[in-house]
């Protein structure tokens, strides 16, 4: 499918009957953003962030990426479930002669985890990277701590390439930050 603002890409029905959309990012998704990635921030949810965004950085993220992804540079969706973003998934191409590698990154808020959201989701970025970009390898950085990320990557093809021991620190406790990648 096509890269066009705010329009829809599959509904979902979980197990329990919530609902789920899944669709491209549009500018008033600013403040939805904002609130899951700072909910991800409050629950130390394996990200580099450590303080909250701003509704003003949020609306630059999004705009960022409506620019790239109008250029064919970036992929960008949401998953919303009774009017809130639950999910966001994208990645963005590098410049030059990394051009063709895309970085890609993946949170779904914590009370919609565990239910088949982040398999569907990863199905949907790799199709629409496919489509909308010329990117040959998809590239991601990684807790070595997070085996549900870890195990859902190595599902879809993921390799882990290289290891940055003590990469982060959280709290006084070290991880290492794997890089993986997989090649189109
Ligand atoms: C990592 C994340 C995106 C996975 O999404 P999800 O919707 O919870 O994943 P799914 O329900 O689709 O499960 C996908 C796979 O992940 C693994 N997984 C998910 N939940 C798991 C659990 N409770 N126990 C073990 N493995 C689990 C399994 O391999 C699972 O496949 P399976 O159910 O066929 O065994 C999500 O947990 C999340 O957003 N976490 C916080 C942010 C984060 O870590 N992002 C990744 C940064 S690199």
């Amino acid at each position: 499918m096509k890269f066009k603002e705010g329009k829809i890409i599959e509904k979902l029905e979980l197990e329990d009957g919530r609902e789920v959309v899944a669709r491209f990012v549009k500018p008033s998704d600013a403040r939805g953003l904002m609130l899951l990635t700072n909910s991800l921030v409050d629950e130390n949810a394996f990200l580099t962030r450590m303080e909250h965004h701003s509704l003003a950085q949020e609306k630059r993220i999004v705009k960022e990426y409506l620019k790239d992804s109008k250029k064919g540079k970036a992929v960008s969706f949401v998953l919303e479930s009774n009017k809130k973003i639950i999910g966001s998934i994208g990645g963005t191409c590098q410049d030059g002669a990394m051009s063709h590698v895309i970085d890609i990154g993946i949170v779904i808020h914590k009370g919609f985890r565990g239910v088949g959201l982040g398999k569907k989701s990863l199905k949907f970025l790799i199709d629409l990277i496919k489509k909308n970009t010329r990117a040959e390898i998809l590239r991601l950085h990684v807790y070595g701590s997070n085996k549900h990320a870890i195990s859902l990557y190595k599902r879809f093809g993921f390799r882990e390439v290289g290891i940055v021991k003590k990469c982060y620190k959280l709290k006084g406790k070290y991880h290492s930050r794997l890089i993986m990648v997989k090649y189109l």
